[in-house]
């Protein structure tokens, strides 16, 4: 028997997944952190952290499993994205050292830096974001790792010139397993420096924001193998040396394969804190304003439309954390179900903590909308699962205008998925048939299906999937309902350009 490892340095855990040939989960293991606010708006990292946590993760899947560590045949990679992990230079002492703390992909401190990667398009060719966003298929946001360099560069100076190589989380943990520096094509497209339909660098980016090309690693697909483990991270691991290691993908693309989101058509949303929208797309196509982002894929020849929620499971949470406290959530929804389709004209919006898509707006906030003396509790909790399935709309309506052909089938995943209340409202208002699959070890799963490409186990990354992931539930939308739903949807959608002003002047 083979084996796979796929390890997903995230932003709360490093985990090990041990995979056998068939796809079968042996062995599991996390290794638990925190991250660091040293200031309002900032969120950092220790690089240190997802090293340690790779090796003891390692560690207790081969002691777990008792495999033999030569049967690993790939291990692929993916993690957190968008994180600013800067490399002292070569020719220093520091050599291969970390210069600062990672700024991690939901650090808010460069507003003004991506307003002056905006400008300095603008200037040269009066087209301003929009030439950046037909150029990487994305505007400038504060979680992409480009504006955290130009904020280096203004607030950092010393540690700028110091600048040998800039790597994202996950590759540098690739650095330590194989001494190599390289990144795969799916990860690096949200670094905003990705040239959207070469899959590589882009000159006319980097040298727009006076980044040194050789500050960059070179760029492969995910199933492509980089390097192979060292001896050195042999001995720290128990890894065989010579065990090579994939591309791998940023977690969302790595999560989309282990959910076998790898065809045009199939959607993989995740319903967690978050709520992420992610289409496989054959071209590379993108969404003209820059609303979505869009990636390469972790498959070549294949890219990726994405919307982000920022308060979707996250927005139930804080309901009954506030309106419900101690109410078990099977309890707080039940009564729910009672309550007809389009909550008797309640609304909620679910902007709690400010919002990415489609509203790119820190201020954005929370709202019932609607309210009469008629509404009960399970009304406002009925309008909160409606709320988020509409704001989650947004993304699919988004997609559906880039270009994106028709959605046949969406994969649920995540903490929300598990209400079939949520599911059904979510099929209703996004009229597709949802299913859930039998793989919910998320991107970690996704990783080693990368890796079981590279190291031949499957031709490819749809066979992969096809051969490991099955439906194992079905929800189809029910007409009545998405007729009241189109309805609600039409008012939903007039919510927030109606409510901006309001929102600016509140915060
Ligand atoms: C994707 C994103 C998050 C991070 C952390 O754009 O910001 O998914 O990768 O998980």
């Amino acid at each position: 028997m083979a084996y796979l490892i796929g390890i997903d340095a995230s932003t709360t855990a490093t985990k090990a997944l041990l995979v056998d040939e068939r796809g079968a989960i042996v062995a599991v293991a996390a290794s638990e952190y925190d991250f660091q606010t040293p200031h309002p708006l900032w969120s950092e990292q220790d690089a240190a952290l997802w090293w340690n946590g790779t090796v003891a993760s390692i560690r207790r899947v081969l002691a777990d499993s008792g495999i033999d560590p030569a049967a690993v045949v790939g291990v692929g990679l993916t993690g957190q994205m968008h994180g600013l992990v800067l490399m002292a230079d070569a020719a220093s002492d520091a050599a291969g050292e970390v210069l600062r703390p990672s700024i991690l992909w939901n650090d808010q401190r460069t507003a003004s830096q991506c307003d002056e990667i905006r400008a300095r398009f603008g200037k040269s060719d009066r087209l301003g974001k929009r030439e950046l966003v037909r150029i990487t298929g994305n505007d400038a946001l504060t979680g992409f790792t480009a504006p955290k360099i130009l904020w280096v560069e203004e607030n950092e100076p010393e540690i700028y010139r110091r600048i040998h190589k800039i790597l994202l989380p996950k590759d540098y943990v690739r650095y330590r397993l194989t001494g190599d520096y390289a990144t795969d094509r799916a990860d690096a497209g949200g670094t905003l420096l990705v040239e959207l339909a070469t899959r590589d660098w882009s000159p006319a980016v980097v040298a727009a924001l006076g980044i040194r090309p050789e500050w960059l690693p070179p760029t492969h697909e995910g199933t492509q193998i980089t390097g192979v483990v060292s001896a050195a991270a042999a001995e720290a691991t128990g890894l065989r040396a010579g065990t090579p290691v994939v591309g791998g993908g940023g977690d969302q693309a790595a999560g989309a394969v282990g959910v076998g989101a790898v065809e045009e058509g199939i959607v993989a949303l995740s319903l967690g804190t978050s709520g992420v929208v992610f289409a496989s797309a054959d071209s590379p196509i993108y969404e003209p304003e820059g609303r979505l982002h869009t990636f390469p894929h972790a498959l070549a020849g294949k890219w990726h439309l994405m919307g982000v929620m920022l308060s979707a499971a996250g927005s139930l949470r804080w309901y009954r954390e506030t309106l419900a406290p101690g109410v078990a959530y099977d309890d707080l929804l039940a009564p729910a179900a009672a309550i007809p389709a389009g909550s008797d004209g309640l609304l909620f919006l679910p902007y709690l903590t400010g919002e990415r898509t489609p509203h790119p707006d820190p201020l954005a906030r929370g709202a019932f909308i609607g309210l009469t003396v008629r509404h009960s509790q399970p009304h406002l909790t009925r309008a909160v699962l409606e709320g988020v399935a509409f704001g989650l709309r947004d993304s699919f309506e988004l997609m559906k205008s880039a270009g994106l052909s028709a959605i046949r089938q969406v994969r649920v995943s995540g903490g929300g998925a598990r209400s079939p209340l949520w599911r059904q409202i979510l099929a209703d208002v996004l009229g597709s048939e949802l299913v859930t699959v039998n793989t919910t070890e998320g991107a970690a799963y996704g990783a080693a299906l990368l890796a079981g490409v590279g190291a031949g186990l499957w031709p490819d990354g749809e066979t992969a999937c096809r051969e490991t992931v099955r439906v194992t539930g079905s929800t189809t939308p029910d007409a009545g309902a998405a007729a009241v739903y189109e309805r609600m949807y039409g008012v939903y959608r007039g919510l927030y350009p109606a409510l901006r002003g309001s929102f600016e002047r509140l915060a």
